[in-house]
């Protein structure tokens, strides 16, 4: 079952509203269902779980946080990074862990010199990762820093060719994108988009979404780069196995991402059968725009959020 427009539109407004994120952050009771989506409130938590999912998984660790409008923030969130690299490095992950960057984390918003500042701090967590051997993938946010988002990605794989991008099927624009993308070496997450958008952009019918995203992961499988197939939509699954089939593709050649606390026993039963399965851990205090988004993607999360709010 999937949440009416309206309602989806209206958590994805209450993503971005101050009032409902004081009020959300305030209420103690919701801490079971945070911590279903948020892995640990510090980074000593955060390689602790990423440790224990290594085990039979890949990760991709988000340091939670965006929409960055003070530069000192901007500056803290690479330091956060950088901390977390050195210990998933100190810790012998490197090699199954990766992390993942939102540019409105690093600065992207400022009202100066914005796309700049994020451009230089992506680059810095991008040479701490290179440092102990991983790689990072930069988020997709609205379509707004869709343009911005892929010229950065392009400007760090100069230099740092493994950095992942991402797209998303509901936007018209994406099959032209994943086209683009999918030159030889280039690691590319396809999810579905998880924004708010206008129809002018964005497909907004269920169906119309994984029509798309099924036109996007044939150019991605068909392709020469490295497909991150993000979605807890085993139709989905299916499909881009099926593709990776026909196109000649080893199980190395290809990797499905799940997010943390969705479908966990899918997640075992794809890596048990050898294929590359990541989890994408989002850790730290900033988590309510990550955790609304959630619950407007499904809407069991929101009866429990409700129930969690009257107290049972
Ligand atoms: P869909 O929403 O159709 O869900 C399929 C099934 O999965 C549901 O029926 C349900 O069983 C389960 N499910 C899905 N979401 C759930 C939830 N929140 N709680 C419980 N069950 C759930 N988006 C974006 O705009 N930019 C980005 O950079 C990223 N990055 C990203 C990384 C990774 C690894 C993943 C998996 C996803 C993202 N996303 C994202 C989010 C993505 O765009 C999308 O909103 C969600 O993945 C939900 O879409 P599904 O493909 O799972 O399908």
């Amino acid at each position: 079952m999937l949440l009416s427009p309206q309602l989806r539109s209206a958590l994805l407004a209450a993503a971005g509203s101050p009032t409902c994120r004081s009020l959300v952050e305030n209420t103690g009771a919701l801490r079971p269902i945070v911590d279903r989506f948020v892995a640990a409130p510090d980074v000593d938590g955060a390689v602790r779980v990423a440790a224990e999912l290594a085990t039979d998984r890949l990760v991709s660790l988000d340091h939670l946080g965006e929409d960055t409008t003070d530069r000192d923030r901007a500056d803290a969130t690479v330091d956060a990074y950088r901390e977390l690299l050195t210990r998933l490095g100190g810790a012998g992950l490197a090699d199954r862990a990766e992390v993942s960057v939102k540019l409105s984390a690093l600065g992207r918003a400022l009202p100066v010199d914005g796309e700049k500042i994020a451009l230089d701090n992506a680059r810095r967590v991008c040479a701490a990762a290179a440092e102990v051997g991983t790689a990072v993938t930069v988020d997709m946010e609205d379509h707004t820093t869709t343009d911005v988002t892929l010229a950065i990605v392009r400007d760090l794989r100069v230099d740092f060719p493994e950095t992942g991008a991402v797209v998303q099927a509901y936007l018209r624009r994406t099959e032209a994108d994943c086209a683009d993308l999918a030159g030889p070496g280039s690691r590319v997450r396809l999810c579905k988009g998880a924004y708010a958008e206008p129809r002018s952009v964005a497909f907004t019918e269920k169906a119309d979404v994984d029509a798309s995203y099924v036109r996007c992961l044939r150019v991605l499988m068909a392709g020469e780069g490295y497909p991150m197939v993000a979605t807890h939509d085993h139709r989905l699954v299916e499909i881009a196995e099926h593709l990776a089939l026909r196109a000649g593709r080893t199980n190395a050649s290809y990797e499905l991402q799940m997010l943390y606390g969705v479908r966990p026993r899918l997640q075992e039963a794809l890596a048990a059968r050898g294929l590359r399965m990541r989890v994408y851990v989002p850790y730290g205090g900033e988590w309510y725009p990550y955790f609304t988004r959630r619950l407007a993607e499904r809407p069991a999360n929101l009866a429990f959020f409700a129930r969690s709010l009257v107290g049972r």
